[in-house]
């Protein structure tokens, strides 16, 4: 089964399966398809992180997150007219980090893939070429973006040969069928240190970005250490830093298996007011601890431990909100929500859980000239001087921008296993929003027993630290549990909806289950 978040994408998915591939060799033919039919998200000029888990019950994870350019200095966005709003790390050449996806997937092609690459490419190949049809949404999300398109990037590119797009148009990208077809014939060199370096390189000279031909040619994707936590004797297996997603999961989970959520109901003022505390929490923790562990000691066993945890929720009050300010210090991030998930689980028993993304809609906005592909903007989920919005940690700040550091990221691509057999394979989109979507989504099917469709599908609620605001999606929460929450001491305000959750759900007898989120045109497919 494949679940992503464009039916052409599942498809290329598929085929793969279908030829004998596994599910590696499905998530790479996936990302590829991805990186031309959801431009907004899908890349090969971002990165994301993968989860696998082998059908002999090994767990691995890959980091293929960008890296600041070498000349990234912690003030670099703290001056110029646009500081204030952070438009500078959000928009421009300057606010692009070293793309990892192409490293990383070759680094699972050469580890865990079974099919040659071509094999992986072609569809990705054959969709720039012959072109797909936009959906509604599609249209949507490109004409929001059509402004900056066209002022950022060199010209012209294929996503500004239309003034204004429609459902239906057809998007061919020639530029970027020749980057992927020199990539599938040079490999990842063609990227980091071949001609499509060069090209970037031009971009940058253009536009005054940083990123020097050094920092292409030394970007490695790193296989890192999986964490895991146990909720309701299930095992939780997920993304350590640099995201902070999977901390914040298992912290929050950890607190809520103390209490009978089942009993207490889904979507109530009591069973609402006990996970935004956790989480409340779970943030504040983040945003003080977490950032690159290649770059600052993080203390990951620790914020896991049982000790920890009951010492952090230990001030929870069952009736009443604590204020965000009374809870410790730390610099909240704001991030992008538009990031993309998909879920595969082969015939082998083997399962992958990929998150990956460009930060914003479309990234930078700079599309490389002549090489057809979006550069991300992900230099903004570092935490920044001059835009803070809370006190100063200074050096401490282990998310500070600094040469070749990985930014912290809230991706949260997850398995879990009962009984040492797999259970649940997802994750979501939505920057800060990702880590409570998946939580809720893993409550919504292990505590008030919703089938998979049913646990994508309820309504969905968050809570950061900051702002102190528990943000919940229209109609999510009945009034009375509303005014209830009012009551206790929070404040609540209504927002579009957050995440796009892609479950795969092993059921009794072992046939597996999709919940494919209505939230946008995610597509699951299977045999
Ligand atoms: N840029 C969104 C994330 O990394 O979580």
């Amino acid at each position: 089964m494949v679940i992503s978040a464009h039916a052409l994408a599942t498809e290329a998915g598929l085929e793969v399966l279908r030829d004998g591939g596994n599910a590696v060799d499905a998530a790479i033919a996936v990302h590829w398809a991805l990186a031309v039919v959801a431009p907004w998200a899908g890349n090969i000029g971002g990165g994301g992180f993968l989860l696998f888990r082998s059908s002999d019950k090994a767990v691995h994870s890959l980091d293929f997150r960008e890296t600041a350019p070498k000349a990234s200095t912690p003030d670099m966005f703290a001056t110029g007219p646009d500081h204030l709003e952070g438009r500078a790390r959000q928009v421009g050449h300057l606010a692009c980090g070293v793309p990892g996806s192409v490293a990383g997937m070759y680094a699972l092609r050469d580890s865990l893939g079974s099919l040659p690459m071509e094999r992986l490419m072609r569809p990705a190949l054959d969709l720039a070429r012959i072109g797909f049809e936009l959906t509604e949404a599609d249209a949507h999300d490109l004409n929001a973006k059509l402004e900056l398109l066209r002022s950022a990037s060199t010209r012209p590119n294929a996503f500004i040969s239309r003034p204004k797009w429609s459902a239906g148009d057809r998007l061919i990208q020639p530029d970027l069928y020749a980057t992927l077809e020199r990539i599938c014939r040079n490999g990842p060199s063609e990227f980091y240190t071949g001609q499509t370096a060069e090209l970037i390189l031009a971009e940058m000279a253009r536009g005054k970005g940083v990123m020097t031909k050094e920092d292409l040619a030394n970007y490695k994707a790193v296989w890192r250490e999986p964490i895991q936590g146990e909720y309701r004797g299930l095992r939780i297996h997920c993304m350590g830093p640099p995201s902070g997603g999977g901390i914040i999961l298992l912290q929050v989970l950890k607190t809520m298996e103390l209490l009978d959520v089942a009993a207490m109901g889904c979507l109530k003022a009591a069973t609402v007011h006990s996970m935004v505390e956790a989480e409340r929490r779970a943030y504040a923790d983040r945003a003080q601890y977490l950032g690159d562990p290649d770059r600052s000691t993080i203390p990951t066993d620790w914020l896991l431990s049982a000790g920890h945890i009951a010492q952090r929720m230990s001030d929870i009050n069952p009736k009443k909100a604590t204020p965000s300010a009374h809870i410790s210090r730390g610099i909240p991030v704001k991030e992008s929500e538009q990031t993309t998930h998909f879920s595969i689980v082969d015939g082998y028993g083997n399962a992958v859980s990929c998150t990956t993304t460009l930060n914003g809609s479309y990234g930078c906005g700079v599309v490389v000239g002549k090489a057809g592909f979006v550069l991300n903007n992900e230099m903004a989920d570092f935490s920044s001087e001059g835009i803070r919005v809370d006190e100063r940690v200074g050096a401490k700040d282990p998310n500070r921008i600094g040469p070749g550091k990985r930014m912290l990221s809230s991706m949260t691509p997850t398995i879990i296993t009962k009984n040492d057999e797999l259970y649940m394979v997802l994750g979501s989109p939505g920057g800060t929003t990702i880590p409570t979507a998946v939580l809720q989504t893993v409550m919504n099917v292990v505590d008030h027993g919703q089938s998979p469709t049913e646990a994508v599908s309820t309504g969905r609620f968050h809570h950061q630290w900051r702002p102190d605001s528990i943000r919940v999606e229209p109609q999510a929460i009945a009034v009375a549990d509303s005014v209830e929450l009012v009551r206790m001491g929070h404040t609540i305000v209504c927002r579009p909806p957050m995440g796009r959750v892609n479950l795969i759900k092993v059921d009794a007898h072992g046939n597996l289950e999709a919940g494919v989120d209505p939230r946008g045109d995610d597509a699951a497919g299977g045999f």
